[in-house]
């Protein structure tokens, strides 16, 4: 595994990825690490090939290539038909109204992110984020996610800078502060 650092590549998500995208989200709920809670990790529903679209079409998507291989995406998700971004919004929103959240903040309500399991623990994330932010050009002044509080990963989401700000249930609802 080690020295592969130089072979991924990481560039903006095209519609012409999606079949692996798609492919990547399922591998992952198809083998969940234990315990995964009754969702799996990737909290919610999967993403659709459409909502993958308007997303890569609205430069919110970063995929890592490896030997021309989706490995691995981050995105951000605020224009899919899931229930997830219905429940994302409403949560981001009492949470500005607690002040749990700053107001007036251009906040991305759901972020996502995949790598491989064969491929994790490289830095592809780090890199995926990385590429993510310059792709926003500031875009936004922090991002929102939800991660289920069975991910055995969450240690890896703060390394990336972020943090818990309130828990709702099974999900820890993360900011990422760019501003
Ligand atoms: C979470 C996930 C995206 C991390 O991807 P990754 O490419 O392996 O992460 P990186 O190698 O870039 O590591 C980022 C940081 O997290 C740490 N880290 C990575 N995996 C970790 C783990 N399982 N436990 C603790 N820390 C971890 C790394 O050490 C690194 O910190 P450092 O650079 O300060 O050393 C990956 O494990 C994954 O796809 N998990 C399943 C999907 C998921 O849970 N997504 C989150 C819900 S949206």
């Amino acid at each position: 595994m080690k020295g592969r650092e130089s072979a991924y590549r990481i560039v903006p998500g095209q519609p012409a990825l999606i079949p692996d995208l798609l492919r990547l989200q399922r591998t992952l709920n198809d083998h969940l690490p234990s315990p995964a809670g009754p969702e799996g990790v990737l909290f919610g529903e999967a993403l659709t090939w459409e909502d993958l679209q308007v997303i890569a079409e609205a430069d919110e998507l970063t995929v890592c290539l490896f030997e021309e291989r989706v490995v691995g995406y981050y995105l951000l998700d605020n224009y899919s038909r899931s229930r997830a971004l219905i429940w994302h919004r409403r949560m981001v929103a009492n949470c500005v109204d607690l002040g749990v959240l700053p107001a007036l903040h251009a906040i991305s309500l759901r972020a996502q992110c995949v790598v491989d399991a064969r491929h994790q623990r490289q830095g592809v994330s780090r890199r995926l984020l990385a590429g993510l932010l310059t792709q926003l050009k500031g875009r936004y002044d922090s991002l929102a996610g939800t991660i289920s509080t069975f991910n055995p990963t969450l240690p890896a989401h703060q390394r990336l800078g972020w943090q818990i700000r309130a828990t709702f249930g099974d999900a820890h609802l993360l900011l990422h502060e760019l501003k």
